[in-house]
């Protein structure tokens, strides 16, 4: 298998605003493709659009399986693993609770999620909306990496974290990627240039740069493509 998700002219309508206008992407197996683009152009809504959250039209392929009429529970069985952009933890529920939760399947690897996250492990007893939101992001990405699932999409985890926490994150994701597939919604550039081989740019709802992670060391590629200069 050559392609871990293959997405053609895939276009969402919500609430009447035309938000997906035709995307195409091919994300490979193995390593991490990266999405980026500025803020309301589409990321999120092509991650839901995978995982069967909105309704779409156009082919959506995941593992070779043509999934766009499938519904999400059906689809997440091939084996996804999905850390939101809002990080979804149950705040009442306590971290052991969180991940007693996520458990599915028969390979939950609590010592792989304990050896990434040992902090987890100690506040095992704590209610998750008591922890800090560097926390809550480790708890909502161990709730995925719990079950060695061979694809993951992660929107945007350092979103909102201190520059020293995001590098941890990065670090978790750099191992995740060593044996699964991520597709990795992400604006902060240097997590992108250290953790990506491919990025796809999307602008309002279509896909304006498909490339290398190296691409974003030209200056003037990103400021065209992302209105931002590249310092990040
Ligand atoms: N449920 C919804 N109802 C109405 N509009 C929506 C809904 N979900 C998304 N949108 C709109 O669709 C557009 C794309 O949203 P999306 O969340 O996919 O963008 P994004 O690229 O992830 O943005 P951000 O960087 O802010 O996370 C935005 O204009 C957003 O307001
Ligand atoms: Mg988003």
């Amino acid at each position: 298998m050559t392609n871990a998700i293959e997405i053609n002219d895939l276009h969402v309508t919500i609430a009447g605003s035309h938000i997906l206008q035709g995307v195409s992407l091919i994300v490979p197996s193995g390593g991490v493709t990266a999405i980026l683009g500025r803020n309301g152009v589409g990321k999120t809504t092509t991650l839901r659009a995978i995982l069967g959250l909105v309704a779409s039209s156009g082919q959506i392929k995941v593992f070779d399986h043509e999934v766009s009429s499938w519904p999400t529970h059906r689809i997440v069985r091939l084996g996804i693993g999905y850390v939101p952009e809002d990080r979804d933890v149950f705040s009442g529920l306590t971290v052991e609770e969180n991940l007693r939760l996520a458990e599915s399947g028969a390979e939950v690897q609590y010592d792989e999620v304990f050896s990434l996250f040992p902090e987890l492990k100690k506040r095992g007893r704590q209610r998750a909306g008591t922890l800090s939101g560097g926390q809550q992001q480790m708890l909502s990405i161990a709730r995925a990496l719990l079950n060695n699932r061979p694809l993951l999409l992660v929107d945007e985890p350092s979103k909102g974290l201190a520059p020293k926490i995001v590098g941890e994150f990065a670090g978790v994701l750099e191992r995740a990627a060593e044996h699964s597939t991520v597709l990795l919604v992400e604006q902060n550039l240097s997590v992108v240039k250290r953790l990506a081989q491919r990025i796809v740019v999307l602008d309002h709802g279509e896909v304006v740069h498909r490339g290398e992670a190296r691409d974003l060391d030209d200056p003037t590629l990103v400021r065209q493509l992302l209105g931002v200069t590249g310092a990040a």
